[in-house]
Formats: C-alpha cells, sequence, structure tokens
C-alpha cells in the first residue's frame, strides 16, 4: 500500500506501479465493474481495478466478451468511477473498438477517458498493436498492454488456449512484449501462458507484469473478481483461487427470505412504522395489542 499524505490516501499512478516493480512489492489488482465492489476493492487498499470486458460473460450473460460494446462498457465503468478514489482506474477497450485503424482506437479510448472516468485503457495484442499503443500514448492515455492467451481473439486462438507452450510460441511472447514497452506501454496483461515464459518476460521488461494465469513470477496479480468471490455458473479454471461462494450465499439468504415471507415471519413489529398513539386512539390499542 502506498504513503498516506496530509491530504489522504496517495492515489495510485503509473510511475507509482513502476517504483512497486523495484522495490519487488507486488501489484495487487481486481477487475471491478459496479459502484459496490468497487468501493469494497478500492477501500481494501488494491493498487489497481480493471473495468474489464469480462463483464459481458460476469455481469450480461454473455458466452464470450465479444459481444461487448463501448456504450456497456461506458455505462460500468462510470459506476466504478464513482467508488473508486485511489487506486488507479484501468478500462478496457471493447473488441471492436480499436481493431479497425488508430484513428477509431483512439476516439475509442478517449471515450473511455473522457466520459467515463477511466486513468489508463488496456488493449489486446501484441507487436501489431504497437503502433497502436504508441499514437494513444502519444495523445496523452497511458496504456496497458495484454498479451498471452487474448479473449477478444478466441476464435482465431480457437479456443481458450494456455500461450508460451513451445520456444516459438515462448519467444513470440517475448518479442511481442518487448515490442509493447517500446511503444510505451506501462504495464502489461500476461494472461495464460506458461509460468516459466512469464518469469523470462517480467525479467527482460522495464515496466510491470501482472498476471492472470501465468503463475507467480510476474510482478503482480489480477483475478476477476466474480470468480475470487465464488459468484457465478461456469467451469472455474486452475488459475482460480475462490475465496468465498457468494453464488450459495445468496442463493441461501434468498430462499431464507422466501420462506420468512410465506411463514410470515417477515416484516417483525420492528421492521413494521406505527402510528403515532396520540394522533388515533383505535390504531394506537391495535398497535399496542401487536406486542
Ligand atoms: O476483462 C478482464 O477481466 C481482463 C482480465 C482477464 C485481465 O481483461
Amino acid at each position: 500500500m502506498s504513503a498516506t499524505t496530509p491530504e489522504g490516501p496517495r492515489r495510485i499512478t503509473p510511475p507509482l506501479l513502476l517504483a512497486k516493480k523495484y522495490r519487488h512489492e507486488k501489484i495487487v489488482c481486481l477487475t471491478a465493474n459496479d459502484y459496490p465492489l468497487a468501493r469494497i476493492l478500492d477501500e481494501a487498499g488494491l493498487d489497481l481495478l480493471l473495468a474489464g470486458d469480462s463483464l459481458g460473460m460476469t455481469r450480461l450473460g454473455y458466452q464470450s466478451t465479444l459481444p461487448v460494446t463501448l456504450s456497456e462498457m461506458l455505462i460500468h465503468l462510470k459506476a466504478a468511477r464513482r467508488a473508486v478514489t485511489r487506486a488507479l482506474l484501468v478500462a478496457d477497450l471493447p473488441f471492436g473498438s480499436y481493431q479497425v485503424d488508430t484513428k477509431s482506437a483512439l476516439e475509442s479510448a478517449l471515450v473511455l477517458v473522457k466520459e467515463g472516468g477511466a486513468e489508463a485503457v488496456k488493449l489486446e495484442g501484441g507487436h501489431r498493436y504497437a503502433r497502436r499503443v504508441e499514437h494513444l500514448v502519444a495523445a496523452g492515455i497511458p496504456v496497458m498492454g495484454h498479451i498471452g492467451l487474448l479473449p477478444q481473439s478466441v476464435r482465431v486462438m480457437g479456443g481458450y488456449k494456455v500461450q508460451g507452450k513451445t520456444s516459438e510460441s515462448a519467444e513470440a511472447l517475448l518479442r511481442d512484449a518487448l515490442a509493447l514497452q517500446r511503444a510505451g506501454a506501462f504495464a502489461l496483461v500476461l494472461e495464460g501462458m506458461a509460468q516459466e515464459v512469464a518469469r523470462e518476460i517480467t525479467q527482460a521488461l522495464e515496466i510491470p507484469t501482472i498476471g492472470i494465469g501465468a503463475g507467480i513470477h510476474c510482478d503482480g496479480q489480477i483475478l476477476v473478481t466474480e470468480d475470487l468471490l465464488g459468484l457465478g455458473f461456469g467451469r472455474k479454471p486452475r488459475f482460480v483461487r475462490q475465496y468465498l461462494n457468494l453464488t450459495q450465499l445468496v442463493s441461501n439468504a434468498v430462499r431464507q427470505f422466501k420462506e420468512d415471507c410465506a411463514a410470515e415471519r417477515f416484516p417483525s413489529t420492528e421492521e413494521a412504522y406505527h402510528a403515532d398513539n396520540t394522533l388515533d386512539p383505535v390504531l394506537a390499542v391495535n398497535q399496542h395489542a401487536d406486542r
């Protein structure tokens, strides 16, 4: 956690994340796509919160991140923005919002920064996207790269496949990482790759690496918050550590509420409002009998 200044807790910035890498302090990140969770995560002292396009699955019920639109991202990002006062708030550029050309990438990033209040944007892709990253950084927008398993390229990759298992694939990932660093990315997400490759990339880069399914050697870790909390229905990937079963807890609470309503245990007298005794003698008598 960073120091507290007389003005309050110090806001996390890309240079502070870089300093953490050099102090060998782990950078702790999670996704945040709504007001209450973003507020809880920010108050818990996380370094970076990502309004991530995984919200397509966790919040919107899509099968993948591909259908997520810039407008949908914006609604969730704005909710997180209203809650986050300390962590660096990064927003995903959704599929289709930056692939066409550099101009559309800049226009989409500006929407997330100016309207949504993102402090940085993230985009998926290696050396082929380096020019785009350069362009956004030149326009004053901090960019986080994302290499390895790329959910937005799931169709090209033929599924959610772990990367970097062969030496050719490992070398390609390292080349991608170096190209994005040269282009000015302030950090890289390394997703779904052999941990030996993630270690090599982390050692080779001056900028921090944030791993998800990329092993222990990254400079930081990120998970999808709903996975960590056990709020969802899909298969749990190997790299997820589930700290809670929120789906079960919510289901238990709602079933209990249903039973209490049916058995007239809810609401109790204490949970009801009562008429003022002095105003209506008839109500006052009834209210007395209630107790
Ligand atoms: O959208 C997301 O949740 C992400 C993480 C997997 C890094 O991009």
